[in-house]
Formats: structure tokens, C-alpha cells, sequence
């Protein structure tokens, strides 16, 4: 009989494994009733995630730097019916990130699903870019999503029911778009973290993706808004070559449900564009290269 019970027990076991992948199926094909917390939640994309994750019955926190807007969008999930709140959280300060995550758990309960989505363009070259705006780029698109998932983590393994880790990175995270190296540099480390976040936690009951838009219809363009005093203040202009895409940009609400449906497939990668892959394929085609160089070249003969 305990044969027959390990053998079963091995069988589910088996089963729930992605034979492709060797991965774990998580639990999180079922969200309704399961919490997330949304960096960045009060616009764009993360207020797309916000919607989509309410209207399957989610119950969302959000965390923002921007009050009014953040305050807005709870009154009008809790108008559609869903469970909703909101927390003030700077997520360049870890100690706040921290303070969100507890505020989180107080409020709900568990956490299920962190979106660590909060991010800022800064436009210009890797060599012009001042400091102060490096450190902000750095420290909110880097230093952010660290933070957040170091904060949640921990917590969506503690109570064992299933989880998902959603990080930002963006299609320049993926290819170096020329005139953002600083910005490039923050997504290309999100795509590394995530993917080897995808490596560790493999037999986890957690599910970890990284979202990487092509142009979104979002505040992006006036980033500046939310530059905190320490990083230069508040700079109310307007990124012109990104504004320029917004007119033909996706709708951030698609995005937010395409990561809901990311989350209940536990698909690792979500692009908003498939037809950038051919950015994708022919920076791998000039890898390629580098390594036929490196076959023939002098110093390894
Ligand atoms: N819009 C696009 O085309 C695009 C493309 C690729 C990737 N992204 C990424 O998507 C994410 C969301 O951006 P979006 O396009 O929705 O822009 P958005 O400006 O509309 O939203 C960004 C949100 O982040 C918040 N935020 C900024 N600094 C913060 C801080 N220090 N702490 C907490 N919250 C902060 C803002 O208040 C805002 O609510 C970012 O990581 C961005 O890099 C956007």
C-alpha cells in the first residue's frame, strides 16, 4: 500500500511538471480571490494590470509615488465591486518597499502575485547623461524591482499556495536601442534577474515573468513628473522621440490583461509586439558572428 501511495504521490508530482521546461505548474491558473501588489499601479501599464487583475475578481494593493492618480483608480475598482487599496511607496527606498509588502499582508491577508512594474525613462547617451539622472534611472528601474521582489518573495513561498513575480523590463531590455543607454542598461538587468529569478525557483510553486512592452499609450513620456528632489526635482517636459510613438502604441489595459493571462499560463516572457522578435533575431545573428570571428581568430589557435 505505501508503494502504491508513493507512486501516485510521484505520478502528480510528474505531472505537474512542464516536461519542455522541467518547471513546476503553479497554482495560479485560478486567481480570483488571490492578492497582488502593483508597483507603479497609479498609470499606464500597472493601472492596466490593476484593472485586469480586479475584474477577475483579484484583490489588489496598489503602491505608488503619485497620491492623486493612485487614490483614483482604487475609488473606481472599489466602484466596480473589487477589493482595492492603495500605499504611498517610493520604490527607490528599500525600507519603504519593505513597509508596503507588511502593509500589503496586514490589509489582505497573503500575497500571491508582486508586480514590480514602477519605472522612468531618461533619455540620452550612456556617456551624457548626467549623474543624478543615472542614479534615478538606476535606482528606480533596478534598484525598485529588487527591492520588490526581495520584499514579496519570501512571503509568496511562506503560505504555500502559489505565486507570480512580474518584473518590467521593456523590449529595451531585449535589444540597445541608440540614445538610451542608461535606460537600457536598467531593463537589460531586469531581464538578467528575471531570468535567473525563472532559474531558482523552477520547483517553487512561483511563476516568474518578465514583461518586456513595446510602445505603450502611457505617462512614460513625462517621467520627469515624479523625479524626487534628491535626483535634480520635479521636470515637468516631455521625451519627444517617445512621445512620438504614443499616438500608435498599444493600450496599456491590453497589456494588463495580457499579463494576467501570462500569469494563469505562467509563460515567462510577455511581449506586447511579436513583431519585434526580428530586432531580437538579428542582434543574435551579430552574437553569431562574434563567435565565428572567435573560431578562426589568432589568439585561441
Ligand atoms: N510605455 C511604454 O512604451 C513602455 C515600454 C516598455 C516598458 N515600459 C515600462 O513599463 C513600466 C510602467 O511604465 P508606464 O509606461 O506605464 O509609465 P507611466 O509613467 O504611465 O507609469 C509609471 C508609474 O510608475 C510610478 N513611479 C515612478 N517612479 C516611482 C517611484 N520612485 N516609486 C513608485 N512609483 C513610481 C509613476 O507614478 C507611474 O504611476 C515602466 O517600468 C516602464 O519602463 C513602458
Amino acid at each position: 500500500m505505501a508503494n502504491i501511495a508513493v507512486k501516485i504521490t510521484t505520478i502528480k508530482r510528474e505531472a505537474r511538471e512542464k516536461l519542455s521546461e522541467g518547471r513546476r505548474v503553479t497554482d495560479m491558473r485560478e486567481v480570483e480571490g488571490k492578492t497582488a501588489f502593483i508597483s507603479g499601479g497609479a498609470s499606464g501599464i500597472g493601472r492596466g494590470m490593476a484593472r485586469a487583475f480586479a475584474n477577475a475578481g483579484m484583490k489588489v494593493m496598489i503602491g505608488d509615488i503619485e497620491q492623486a492618480p493612485m487614490q483614483a483608480l482604487v475609488s473606481e475598482l472599489r466602484q466596480a465591486g473589487a477589493d482595492a487599496d492603495c500605499v504611498r511607496v517610493d520604490v527607490t527606498d528599500r525600507d519603504a518597499v519593505m513597509a508596503a509588502a507588511d502593509a500589503t499582508q496586514a490589509r489582505f491577508g497573503k500575497v500571491h502575485v508582486v508586480c514590480n512594474n514602477a519605472g522612468v525613462l531618461v533619455d540620452g547617451r550612456s556617456e551624457k547623461v548626467d549623474m543624478d539622472n543615472w542614479n534615478w534611472v538606476v535606482d528606480v528601474n533596478l534598484w525598485g524591482v529588487v527591492y520588490g521582489f526581495q520584499a514579496f518573495i519570501p512571503r509568496i513561498l511562506a503560505h504555500g499556495e502559489g505565486g507570480h513575480v512580474v518584473n518590467t523590463a521593456s523590449m529595451a531590455g531585449m535589444v540597445n536601442f541608440r540614445g538610451s543607454g542608461p535606460y537600457n542598461a536598467t531593463k537589460f538587468a531586469v531581464v538578467a534577474l528575471s531570468e535567473t529569478l525563472m532559474e531558482e525557483h523552477k520547483k517553487d510553486n512561483l511563476g516568474v515573468s518578465v514583461l518586456c512592452p513595446g510602445a505603450v499609450n502611457t505617462k512614460i513620456a513625462e517621467s520627469g513628473r515624479n523625479r524626487q528632489g534628491r535626483y535634480g526635482g520635479t521636470d515637468d517636459s516631455v521625451n519627444a522621440p517617445m512621445a512620438a510613438l504614443l499616438p500608435d502604441a498599444i493600450d496599456p489595459d491590453i497589456v494588463g490583461r495580457q499579463v494576467l493571462e501570462a500569469i494563469r499560463d505562467d509563460q515567462p516572457y510577455i511581449f506586447t509586439d511579436p513583431g519585434l522578435r526580428r530586432h531580437i533575431a538579428e542582434r543574435f545573428r551579430r552574437i553569431g558572428l562574434g563567435f565565428d570571428w572567435a573560431e578562426s581568430c589568432e589568439a585561441l589557435k
